[in-house]
């Protein structure tokens, strides 16, 4: 369980379609599963402030180390330029356990990455996400409820035991508890591979949550499983929709979630860049689906991604599968190689892109005049089983 300042709680709804989805990709429209239609409680400045700059480091300066703040590489240019650090939701998960001293850590990421710094933080220092609006909508796609009513299934079954839970870190704080109750362990994209290795060695089977893909992705291309070795569970169905065999043989049984933003990648879209710049190097985020993680040349976290791009000859030319304020940035800060965005269509995590300027200058001014907001809290019992998870996790060979 967590609590905030709303107690807004998660729901499961329909996919958007048609207009709708192209205005969410856009940027210009709430995604209902993920962005809680959490009203700002506060007096939020307009976004044509023009003091909004100043603003921001007026404030960031007054509160000197007190404060430290996280930027996801998914956030927009205008919030980065004031983070303390950037990263992959790994490196800010380490990097928000690694500063004791800040009374304050404001999370310019999704609901989950707060959650889990203020799990790995001290009981004093308060982690702020500046819009609680920030949820992400692969991380919504598997409750608590749910996961429980699947182990009740595994345990039914008889094969339970054998089962060790592996859950992406793009889960709610109730996933990691359950994962550490169970003896499992968090993973992020960057060290998924590690994660199952591990796991294989605890156990003879995997649940793999919330992430279908990166689940697959990594026990097929990096562990040398097969499809066959993997199973769908739908949580909408009894038993997952599988039947008793398919569950008692598979290695991975994979719960149905997916990111909406990476499922916008196709091998279509890999296919036409190929032929429309010759010589063109994939490189994508391992959410995106199997097939066009098979067709790409090079697969990898946010950090990954740049890294690669940052290292890239001049005059190399890529094309990008991942978030499109990270491929911007990057493409801005390397004029000399052309790099640009696999889809055709502008492609935003529109949960990300609620954290603005705005949401940063109200929630630092809030922290300098001593009235903190949108305090991120995990309740002690869920956050003390998560913590095994993610220390499992941190603790990795
Ligand atoms: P990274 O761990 O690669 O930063 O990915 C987080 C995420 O949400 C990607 O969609
Ligand atoms: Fe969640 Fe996808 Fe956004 Fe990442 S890009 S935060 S997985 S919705």
């Amino acid at each position: 369980m967590t609590t905030t300042d709303t107690g807004s709680s998660p729901a499961v709804f329909a996919e958007p379609t048609g207009t709708a989805l192209s205005l969410l990709l856009l940027g210009q429209a709430a995604d209902p599963r993920s962005e809680r239609g959490v009203e700002c409680p506060g007096d939020l400045p307009a976004p044509s402030d023009p003091d909004l700059v100043a603003r921001a480091l007026a404030a960031k300066e007054a509160l000197g180390e007190r404060v430290f703040i996280l930027g996801h590489h998914y956030q927009r240019d205008e919030v980065v330029q004031f983070a303390d650090v950037t990263g992959d939701s790994f490196k800010l998960a380490r990097d928000a356990a690694n500063r004791p001293d800040a009374e304050y850590i404001v999370f310019c990421g999704v609901h989950f990455m707060a959650e889990s710094a203020d799990i790995l933080t001290a009981d004093d220092q308060q982690v702020l996400l500046p819009d609680l609006a920030a949820g992400c909508s692969m991380a919504d796609m598997a409750t608590a409820e749910q996961v429980e009513q699947a182990w009740d299934v595994l345990e039914e079954l008889g094969i339970a035991e054998r089962v060790v839970p592996v859950s992406y870190m793009n889960s709610s704080a109730d996933i990691k508890a359950f994962t550490g109750k169970h003896g499992g362990t968090i993973c992020t994209s960057s060290n998924a591979e590690r994660a199952l290795t591990w796991a294989f060695e605890q156990g003879e089977q995997v649940l793999f949550l919330p992430d279908q893909h990166l689940g697959r992705n990594t026990a097929v291309r990096r562990l040398g499983l097969s499809l066959d070795d993997c199973v769908l569970y739908n949580p909408f169905k009894p038993m997952g929709g599988l039947t008793a065999d398919q569950l008692r043989n598979a290695k991975m049984i994979l719960w149905r979630g997916h990111c909406s933003v990476h499922g916008r990648f196709t091998k279509e879209c890999v296919d036409e860049v190929r032929e429309r710049i010759p010589g063109v190097n994939v490189l994508v985020h391992p959410e995106c689906r199997y097939e066009v993680v098979e067709s790409a040349d090079y697969v990898g976290s946010t950090e990954y991604i740049i890294k690669t791009l940052d290292a890239a000859e001049p005059g190399s030319k890529w094309a990008v599968g991942t978030e499109l304020n990270l491929v911007r940035r990057v493409a801005n800060a390397h004029p000399d190689k052309e790099i640009v965005f696999l889809d055709k269509s502008v492609c935003y995590c529109s949960t990300m892109n609620r954290i603005d300027l705005p949401h940063l200058v109200w929630t630092l001014e809030s922290l300098v005049a001593g009235k903190p907001v949108n305090r991120i809290t995990v309740a002690p019992d869920t956050a003390a089983l998560a913590q095994a998870a993610l220390e499992q996790m941190l603790a990795l060979p």
